[in-house]
């Protein structure tokens, strides 16, 4: 049987991966959560001292770098860092390092082997768009960026970061622009995807309407 491939996109904080994950359990079906893929890079890159201006230098730590997904586990160069890749630091580095070129091209070649190899659930930006153009469902998540920082505040806030919403507002602001406006593979809607705004709605909610379109 063929795989298949569902492709989940969408800004910040639209919920991309709590319900990408129910929905992979639902199925069965791998989760592959591509912006940990740039996350991890970013992480590697902030170990090691490389300034995120260097391209040249983040570019070579990207060809070096084994990254894996086993049982929604992040496995970066064979350990595990699922934790140390939602730093505020890394994310207010992420968008930079992800719209170089070279690095986007090393982890779009990674994402489609994924999906050759087996089922996916995956989410990004990019991936209806540009990584699966084929995809068997499209989904396309948004909400308005208020509520998007509220969720991101909450889930730093029970990690016990010290976060101001004013501050996540604006963070989640400089990374949608970065994201929608980068050269290469820019966040955008595929023609064809389907568009869920979870503004005022819940996950069982966004997911019931997105098996409604898989079955
Ligand atoms: O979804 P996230 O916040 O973990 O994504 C981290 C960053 O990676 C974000 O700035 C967008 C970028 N990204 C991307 O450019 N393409 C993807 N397919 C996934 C994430």
């Amino acid at each position: 049987m063929k795989n298949v491939v569902i492709a989940v996109d969408g800004p910040a904080g639209a919920g991309k991966s709590t319900v990408a994950k129910i929905i992979a359990k639902k199925l069965n079906i791998n989760y592959i959560d591509t912006g940990a893929m740039y996350r991890a890079i970013t992480y590697k890159a902030i170990k090691e001292n490389i300034n995120i201006g260097d391209e040249k230098a983040l570019i070579e730590i990207a060809k070096n770098t084994q990254i894996d997904f086993k049982e929604n586990n992040i496995y970066l160069d064979g350990k595990i860092v699922n934790e140390e890749i939602r730093t505020p630091e890394v994310s207010n580095n992420v968008s930079k390092v992800a719209q170089i070129r070279e690095i986007r091209e090393i982890m779009v070649d990674l994402q489609r082997k994924m999906g050759q190899k087996y089922s996916v659930i995956m989410d990004g930006r990019d991936i209806g768009s540009y990584v699966f153009k084929n995809a068997d469902f499209k989904f396309y998540l948004t909400a308005g960026v208020n509520e998007r920082a509220i969720r991101r505040y909450k889930e730093l806030k029970e990690k016990g970061y010290d976060v101001k919403l004013d501050d996540i507002i604006k963070d989640i602001e400089i990374r949608d622009e970065i994201d929608s406006k980068r050269e290469f593979a820019p966040l955008i809607k595929a023609d064809d995807a389907i568009e869920i705004d979870t503004s005022n709605k819940n996950i069982d909610e966004v997911v019931e309407e997105m098996m409604k379109y898989i079955n």
